[in-house]
Formats: structure tokens, C-alpha cells, sequence
């Protein structure tokens, strides 16, 4: 392996639309901090860089349905991202962010670079426009008829029902989300990265040269560049982004996932005025922690970017998680099936490190994973508690019961404190090496192994039997069960940096660096520690139950939602909708319709005149409580017979999403006539 002298350490940019979750940390932000955090014990020269991605068409929809500025949106969810990220102790040098002057600058400059060398090809092609509101609808401005089912409501981009992916020219009957209007074909020019005549590079850089990336990385670059690469546009017909550095091209901005890559590096700009030796020095060591969705962005078409611009570094690895399920469905959104890491924090105050152990215990480094509920407890009360609070608390608790808190010198050791040292020297090794392979699952087991190994320490020793017939030797386990916990304290601190925190507070130490557990006595004989308190405290059933008690409304609501809310029908003129006259009128009498269960004849006066309608309201009402009631009525309906009874007009009538039935009426008594409109 190559050695390097710095380390530039990113993670993918989550977008300001929304808050962050349970799969993201899992996915990208706790591996990444992880390794962040061991270069950093280990002194090595790193930049861990972060931050918001603003631009992209989802912002800019979200702005449109609240009716503000994309500014506002990206403004909002770029300090509850920021603010989340620092309470789970995700230890960005810098969390920048992609609105930001610095970033529009780099990014533009880094545009002309390739514009200026000729990597851009120009095309026109034709494109959907909404002509009322003057402008190119992307994707998922445009929805319509699903052409694989049939949907009513399948977007430009994909059908929801179905899972297809589309492309908005495949939708039956388009229409703009924006105004609803049906959109023209308009030509438009954009810049397109040559990706096609970078395939040969491509193929050799990753499928020959970079065999160690994980399989699940690999295999899908090679899945791209087996079925050949073509040209892939770089600009966007939108008014939210970075604009185009181009005369001709004044009201187009940067593809969002051009800008947003370059991200990384306006921020380390940010950072340091030595960023350049992180980004363009050989000996860096680039590292880009992301999610599966981003591997196609960050290691074909990102990397074509920096290597054709020409000054920067390539990056050495692109470690990349599946995804997290939450109780065996994908994490959605829309659907709020999430475990928001700020409400998290409200249930759970303080206890960042069991979801950081949780989501690193369960990563998704191979296949998609699930987090549950039952397994978060498990996780906490079988291992964290029952294996390392456990031991920690017995190693302290003794030395304060037998020596005053004070590390006893340790003056009998016998071959098992000799196969200790060893052990641990294997532990730390195997850390080490996983941690450098991005086996962060493994490395986490390895590190919870010091205090297992413990654990069987005091157990096979028993110092509270021996206290009383062989003080030396108890001496020597507790010296011993000490340093455990000290070393314990900085192995584990990439992992659990809160808990190390407090332990090392116990311990009455400062936190050693990663080198120096290299001498195996971290604490000397005669040190007092101070006071102990548990490291991890059980969690009850009850606060299990709650948070699947969440979900569980959680999934009622979405079920409720998803089959049962109208989707909205065609657009209508002004004119269409005056055509119908409906009107204010007061239900006279009623009687059941015989032999059916649902209609309710009805004599209604409706100011007009006094008229016979017909209304399938029966299962919601029975006739001798709707007598007197003010209802409204469509009175120019056709005629229509029902049972052979004529009905002449509708009464109108809210239908819930349960289907259940409701009269409108007016909110305080009206005159019969009056008109509804
Ligand atoms: N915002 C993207 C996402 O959440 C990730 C962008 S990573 C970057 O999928 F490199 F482009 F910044
Ligand atoms: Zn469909």
C-alpha cells in the first residue's frame, strides 16, 4: 500500500431539504467520522470536510409549495443538518455549505477550466416548457400518465406506483406541476461531459488499478462502463444553482451534481489557504465516504472532472454503504419513515454513542442492513451495558472499595497477564488494519474485545474472593483491569467519543494519543481516579415500545394517506367551474329508499322551487336526523332516475379518505337560494 503523508477525508453532501436520519449517519457520517477520528488519535495530517448540497430541482419544488425563496428552505435545513451533525459529535473540521460565494466561485472556475481545455460538447435538443410560466420543466416538474401502469400521478422522473424509472418524454398526457398546464417541446442548448470518450481511461484507472475497492463499489462502476459510457449534461435550464459561466447561457446554472462534488474542495478553500496540498499533492490520500445512490456520480463522472481539469489528485478509495432499512421498510421522507436523529435526541438525551454504536454495529458495509427497535435495545443492554459498563464499572468500583481510588502497583504477574498484553497487542492490530480497510463493523468488534477480554479477567481471577487472602495479587488484576479501561478509552474513541470522554474523566487522565498505548501502562500505580458512574444505563422496554408505538401511527396515517387521498383531477377553466349552479338549500323531508340500504329520498327546498333528490347517504345517516338540515345542491344536474325515482339535482357531500360521507353546509343558517361559488 501506498504511504501517505495527508489524508483529505469527505462525505457526501446531504441535501438542505429535509432533516437527516438514522441512514445517513449509518451510511456515510459515522464510517466517515470514524476514520476521521483514528487518523486524528493517530496524528495524522487530515482534513475531514462536510457540508449542505443547496442546488437541485427537489429545493427548488419544495420552495414553490411553501411559496418562498429556495434560499429560505436551504437556509432552514442547513442548521438543523449542521446542528445534528455536531450533537452526534461528527467531528467536521468545516461544515460548509454549496450556496455560499466561495463554492459559486470555484465552482464556475472550475466549468471554465474544462470549457476553456474543450471537454464540453454542445447540443440542442427539444425540451418540456411550461409557456405560462416561462420556463424549462425539469424531470419532476412534469407528471402524468404512467406508460407501464397506467398511474394517473407517475412524475417526469419516475412513477411512484410502480417503481419505474421514465423519462418525462415517455409520460402519457404531461402536465406541468406548476401551473397544470400541458408543456411544449423547446429547444435548448446544454454542455455535456464527454463521459464516452473517457471510458477506456476509466476502465483501466477502476477495473484494473483499483481491484480493492469494496465489491459493491466496484461492481457497479464496472456495470456502467461495461454498458458504455455516453455524453452527460453538465447545465440546467433553472434559476436556482450556480449560473453558468457563459455569455450565451445567462439563464442556465451548473448540473447540481457538477457543482456539488467541487463542494468538497470550496470548502476545504475555506478551511485553509493550504488547501491546495490536500487537493493537488500527490501524497494526499483523497477518501469519499457515500451512500450506494452516489457511487456513479463520485467515481466516473467526478473523477473524470478532476482528472481533465488537470491539477487535482484522484481519489485512493470511495467507500460506499448500501442502505439502512428502519423495522424491515426502506427509509422514506415523504412517508416520515425515518428515525430523525433530532427527535432521537429528544427521547433519548445523551445517549449519541448507543445509536452511533447501534448504526456502526449494523452497517450496511456489504448489503442493505434494518435497524429495529428490539435490536437497538439488545445492542445497548447485552453489549454495551452488559460487556463494557459492565467491566469498566467493576474495574473502578473495586479499586475505589479495596484502594481508595488510588492504582495499586502491581507486583505478581502471572503468564495471564503476560497472554493480556499479547491479546491486546492482536486487538489493536486487527483495529488498526480494519479500520485502514473500512471494515468498520469488524473494527468496532475488535474493539469491544478489550473489554470482553476483561470481563473473563475479573471472572477467571475473582479479586473479591482473593481480597481476602492474597491482597498482592488483587493488586496486580486491578493494576491491570485499569489499564484495560484506559486502553479501552482510546481504541474505542473513534467509535464512542462521548463515552470516551467520560471515561477517561473517571480515569482522572487526559486522553492518551493512539501511539502511546503502544506502552501498555496507561495509568501509573498511585494515580487517584475519581469518582465512577455507569458508562450505559439498561433501556426499558417501555421507551422501546414507545418509538414503535411512532411508527406504528406513523404507518397508519401513510396507509391512510396513500390509498385513499384523491389525486387531483384535470385542470378546469373559470368558465368550466361557473357552469354549475349550486345552491343553499334545507332538507324538508326523507325516508328511506325501500329495499336498498343506501339512498335516502329527500324533498328539498332550495329557494327555487321544492324538488325530489335522490342521495345514497343511508349508511351515514338516518332520515329523521337530517330533517331541517342546510345542505348544498347542484340544482342544474340532468335529471336522473334512481329506483325509479327521479332525482332532480345532487346534494354535495365531503367524502372522507375512509370513504364515509358528510354534508357541506353553510356555516351559519342562510337563506335557501342563496348561491354557493
Ligand atoms: N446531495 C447528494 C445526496 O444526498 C450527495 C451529494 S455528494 C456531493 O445524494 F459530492 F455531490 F456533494
Ligand atoms: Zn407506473
Amino acid at each position: 500500500m501506498k504511504d501517505y503523508k495527508r489524508y483529505t477525508v469527505t462525505s457526501a453532501l446531504p441535501y438542505a431539504n429535509g432533516p437527516v436520519h438514522v441512514g445517513h449517519l449509518a451510511g456515510v457520517y459515522v464510517p466517515a467520522d470514524i476514520y476521521a477520528r483514528y487518523l486524528r488519535l493517530k496524528k495524522e495530517d487530515v482534513v475531514f470536510i462536510g457540508g449542505s448540497d443547496e442546488h437541485g430541482v427537489p429545493i427548488t419544488l419544495k420552495a414553490k409549495k411553501e411559496g418562498v425563496n429556495p434560499q429560505v428552505i436551504v437556509d432552514r435545513y442547513h442548521s438543523i443538518i449542521k446542528k445534528s451533525f455536531e450533537d452526534f459529535g461528527i467531528s467536521f473540521y468545516i461544515y460548509s455549505r454549496t450556496s455560499n460565494k466561495t463554492h459559486h466561485e470555484t465552482a464556475s472556475e472550475f466549468f471554465t477550466t474544462l470549457y476553456d481545455k474543450g471537454e464540453f460538447i454542445e447540443k440542442t435538443s427539444k425540451q418540456y416548457y411550461d409557456e405560462a410560466e416561462n420556463q424549462f420543466l425539469a424531470d419532476i416538474y412534469i407528471m402524468g400518465t404512467c406508460p407501464k401502469c397506467g398511474a394517473e400521478d407517475a412524475y417526469g422522473d419516475q412513477c411512484e406506483k410502480c417503481g419505474s424509472s421514465l423519462s418525462a418524454e415517455e409520460l402519457i398526457n404531461p402536465r406541468s406541476v406548476i401551473s397544470g398546464n400541458k408543456p411544449i417541446l423547446k429547444e435548448t442548448k446544454h454542455w455535456f461531459l464527454h463521459l464516452d470518450k473517457y471510458e477506456d481511461e476509466l476502465k483501466q484507472w477502476i477495473l484494473e488499478e483499483h481491484k480493492e475497492w469494496k465489491p459493491n463499489v466496484y461492481g457497479q462502476c464496472k456495470s456502467w462502463l461495461d454498458s458504455g459510457l455516453f455524453p452527460r449534461a453538465v447545465t440546467r435550464d433553472l434559476n436556482w444553482g450556480v449560473p453558468v459561466p457563459l455569455e450565451e447561457a445567462k439563464d442556465k446554472v451548473l448540473y447540481v451534481w457538477f457543482d456539488a462534488p467541487i463542494g468538497y474542495i470550496s470548502a476545504t478553500k475555506e478551511l485553509t489557504p493550504d488547501w491546495e496540498k490536500y487537493w493537488k499533492d500527490k501524497d494526499s490520500k483523497l477518501v469519499h465516504f457515500i451512500g450506494k445512490d452516489n457511487i456513479v456520480f463520485h467515481c466516473i463522472i467526478f473523477t473524470s472532472m478532476l482528472r481533465h481539469e488537470g491539477s487535482y489528485i484522484l481519489p485512493d478509495n470511495v467507500p460506499s454503504n448500501e442502505f439502512l432499512n428502519l423495522e424491515g421498510d426502506k427509509i422514506s421522507t415523504s412517508r416520515n419513515w425515518a428515525v430523525w436523529l433530532h427527535e432521537y435526541l429528544e427521547d433519548f438525551p445523551g445517549k449519541q454513542d448507543v445509536l452511533r454504536y447501534v448504526l456502526c454495529a449494523n452497517a450496511p458495509e456489504t448489503k442493505d442492513n434494518d435497524f429495529t427497535w428490539k435490536d437497538f435495545q439488545a445492542k445497548n443492554n447485552n453489549e454495551l451495558v452488559a460487556i463494557m459498563g459492565n467491566f469498566v464499572n467493576r474495574a473502578l468500583v473495586l479499586t475505589h472499595k479495596y484502594f481508595g481510588g488510588i492504582v495499586p502497583q502491581p507486583s505478581s504477574e502471572t503468564d495471564y497477564e503476560k497472554e493480556i498484553k499479547a491479546e491486546i497487542a492482536k486487538i489493536k492490530e486487527n483495529i488498526q488494519y480494519n479500520l485502514e480497510n473500512y471494515k468498520f463493523r469488524e473494527a468496532l468488534k475488535n474493539a469491544m474485545n478489550i473489554t470482553r477480554l476483561g470481563n473473563k479477567y475479573l471472572a477467571d481471577t475473582e479479586p473479591w474472593k482473593l481480597i481476602k487472602t492474597d491482597e498482592d495479587r488483587v493488586k496486580t488484576i486491578l493494576y491491570y483491569s485499569i489499564q484495560l479501561c484506559a486502553l479501552s478509552a482510546v481504541l474505542a474513541e473513534p467509535f464512542l467519543p462521548f463515552t470516551t470522554t467520560k471515561l477517561v474523566n473517571m480515569l482522572n487522565i487526559s486522553k492518551p494519543e493512539w501511539e502511546e498505548t503502544n506502552n501498555f501502562e496507561l495509568v501509573k500505580p498511585g494515580h487517584q481516579i475519581n469518582k465512577t458512574s455507569l458508562l450505559f444505563e439498561r433501556i426499558e422496554d417501555d421507551a422501546i415500545d414507545a418509538q414503535i408505538e411512532k411508527l406504528n401511527k406513523t404507518k397508519e396515517m401513510n396507509i391512510a394517506q396513500s390509498t385513499q387521498v384523491e389525486p387531483q383531477k384535470d385542470i378546469i377553466t373559470y368558465e368550466d367551474f361557473v357552469k354549475q349552479d349550486i345552491r343553499i338549500a334545507t332538507i324538508l323531508e326523507a325516508e328511506k329508499v325501500t329495499k336498498t340500504d343506501k339512498l335516502i329520498k329527500l324533498l328539498i327546498d332550495t329557494g327555487i322551487d321544492k324538488r325530489t333528490i335522490v342521495s345514497g347517504i343511508a349508511k351515514y345517516y338516518k332520515p329523521e336526523d337530517i330533517i331541517g338540515k342546510q345542505v348544498c345542491v347542484l340544482v342544474n344536474l340532468a335529471h336522473r332516475k334512481l329506483r325509479g325515482i327521479e332525482s332532480q339535482g345532487m346534494v354535495l357531500m365531503a367524502e372522507d379518505t375512509d370513504g364515509s360521507l358528510k354534508f357541506i353546509s353553510p356555516e351559519s343558517l342562510s337563506a335557501n337560494g342563496s348561491t354557493v361559488s
